[in-house]
């Protein structure tokens, strides 16, 4: 890992339209704290010391307001932006193009989960040195949890057994490669998933509250007032 000679790489997803925020922009480009939202993971990647390079993935037609952004906030470590896809997935893909060759962990992160701490960025990266293709932040349920049909609750789950995940996810950068190798259309909701479904193992380590996905206004808010704590 970094520090031990090895290069970590983080990719940061911002390429969503964020439909649901209800603004002319994309989301990593709305207003957060006085400046945009993009900027605060950001800042905070760059200035993590485990992490050496960022990729970052944006809109199209955004490359250049992210180039200006990572000049203003002193993002010196930033390798690449890159235009991202149509789908979460085709955005990592688009990124991974990008890592360093000589990068053996890439770190993915969600821009719309801005407050990205050092502590779950440690966290995630542990299990690495211990033989684990990944590692992932996840939180218990405080809900009952039950699988519906037609309106109809046909399973209650055992809550104790799920997790919640966040980003950042860690993992070996064979490991993700081999994960996104597949050629055509892939789509899932984490990279996690698609390094399980090629018989990776995946850490799940503490995650963090804080790292709320901003997904309404009401999330946005809310987000706002952690920072200003
Ligand atoms: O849409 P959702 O909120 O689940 O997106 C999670 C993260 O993935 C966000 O940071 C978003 O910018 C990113 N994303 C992306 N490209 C897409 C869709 C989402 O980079 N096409």
């Amino acid at each position: 890992m970094s520090g031990g000679g090895s290069s970590t790489c983080a990719i940061l997803v911002a390429a969503g339209a964020g439909e649901r925020l209800g603004f002319d922009r994309p989301k990593a480009f709305v207003g957060l704290g006085g400046r945009v939202l993009l900027a605060e993971s950001l800042e905070r990647l760059d200035t993590n010391d485990w992490v050496d390079t960022i990729v970052v993935a944006v809109p199209a037609g955004w490359e250049e307001a992210a180039i200006v952004l990572a000049e203003e906030v002193v993002a010196s470590k930033v390798a690449a932006v890159v235009t991202g896809g149509a789908t979460r997935s085709d955005s990592v893909r688009a990124g991974l193009a990008e890592v360093p060759e000589e990068a053996l962990v890439v770190l993915v992160h969600d821009a719309a989960r801005p407050l990205v701490g050092d502590d779950v960025v440690e966290r995630v990266l542990a299990p690495l040195s211990e033989g684990y293709d990944g590692a992932v932040p996840g939180l218990p349920l405080a809900d009952t949890v039950k699988r519906v049909q037609d309106g109809v609750a046909v399973e209650t789950l055992d809550r104790s057994r799920l997790v919640t995940v966040q980003t950042p996810q860690a993992f070996t950068a064979d490991a993700l490669r081999r994960a996104y190798a597949t050629e055509g259309h892939v789509d899932a909701t984490d990279c996690a998933s698609l390094v399980e479904a090629r018989g990776g193992r995946v850490r799940v380590v503490e995650g963090d509250p804080r790292l709320l996905k901003i997904t309404t206004p009401a999330d946005l808010a809310l987000v706002e007032s952690w920072l200003a704590d």
